[in-house]
């Protein structure tokens, strides 16, 4: 029963920010070179939140899988591809959604917490409840041993085992329990010292321009207790410091620190410096993300031969599904 699969889905919310290039996307580039990769866009799942609007999903996807290729996941390497292109998954919610218990359901704790803060939206659907059942199909149907999650996606994912466990106790050994890969990533912050996200408006992203992002750069909170250069800084305590960590060569760091601490350094300097690192270490990326982005239809063809290729997997495991089930 034990294959090489990882299966990870990402909802299209539109372009990328450097939050997802140093969580998700690092992550899912280093285990490109090692296991047969499933990444995929999860259309169906935005539905949950998004039924009202759909209208920005495709061109979401399209950005997405733009900064996907861009950043060097590779569709020779893994299978890239749309979830509501392979039915499977549907049909595999559906299965598993008679086998379901509502109360595992309902005593997510990601469940209840968007009911209570997405209140602009009707989250009291079937599928909005369901959402954990979708996600446990996209995985199994793969037979996937492993996921690669953030601490937020654990909930999901023990629903997921569980599931899984209901199936090969109700109708004989079929699908393995998929063990989370939890991976350290940094944090990173916005310019406004919250998380990096794009709805709270504070993220630089990485199709911005070098232009465009130097102007970010700039307007980030630094230390809030040095309001004049004269005053000595805390690089601890400087938003802006924390993505000089990701951006600025270790020996020049030690420098700022120095510089800082002693009120030699200013913020503006010191984020220009900052600037200049950010921009020299994305360019690649940008230019090749334009080059991309230039060959129209690429996505779609990258998407369709991905789904082509999920699907031929997604088959085999239905025909045990139906096997084992006698329906
Ligand atoms: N729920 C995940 C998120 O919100 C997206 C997702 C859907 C996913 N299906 C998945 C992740 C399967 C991993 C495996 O980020």
């Amino acid at each position: 029963m034990s294959n090489n699969r990882i299966v990870s889905g990402m909802r299209p919310t539109g372009k990328l920010h450097l939050g997802h290039f140093h969580g998700v996307l690092s992550n899912w580039l280093e285990l490109q070179r090692n296991f047969d990769c499933f990444f995929f866009a999860a259309d169906w799942h935005s539905l949950t939140t998004e039924y009202a609007n759909t209208e920005g999903i495709k061109d979401s996807i399209n950005e997405m899988v733009l900064d996907w290729l861009a950043f060097g996941i590779d569709p020779e390497k893994s299978v890239i591809f749309e979830q509501s292109h392979v039915p499977q998954h549907a049909e595999l919610c559906l299965i598993l959604s008679m086998i379901t218990p509502v109360s595992w359901l309902e005593r997510n704790p990601t469940y209840k917490e968007m009911q209570e803060n997405l209140t602009t939206k009707d989250l009291s659907t079937f599928g909005f409840l369901g959402y954990p059942v979708l996600m446990a199909s996209d995985i199994i149907v793969y037979k996937s041993a492993r996921v690669p999650v953030g601490q937020d996606q654990v909930p999901h994912l023990e629903i997921t085992r569980e599931i899984a466990r209901r199936f090969n106790h109700l109708y004989g050994p079929v699908f393995p329990e998929p063990a989370a890969l939890l991976t350290e990533t940094p944090k990173v912050l916005g310019l406004d010292g919250r998380k990096m996200s794009k709805s709270y408006g504070n993220a630089i992203f990485l199709s911005d321009d070098a232009e465009e992002t130097r102007k970010k750069v700039m307007s980030m909170v630094t230390d809030t207790l040095r309001p004049f250069k004269k005053d000595p800084g805390e690089p601890d305590r400087c938003v802006a410091f924390t993505l000089h960590s990701l951006y600025v060569p270790q020996e020049k760091r030690d420098e700022i620190v120095i510089a800082c601490r002693a009120a030699t350094l200013g913020c503006v300097d010191c984020k220009k410096i900052l600037a200049g690192c950010m921009v020299d270490t994305l360019a690649p990326f940008r230019a090749k993300r334009e080059e991309l982005a230039r060959q129209s239809g690429l996505v779609q063809e990258v998407l369709e031969e991905g789904s082509r290729k999920a699907e031929a997997v997604a088959k085999e495991t239905m025909v045990e599904v139906r096997a084992a089930l006698r329906v």
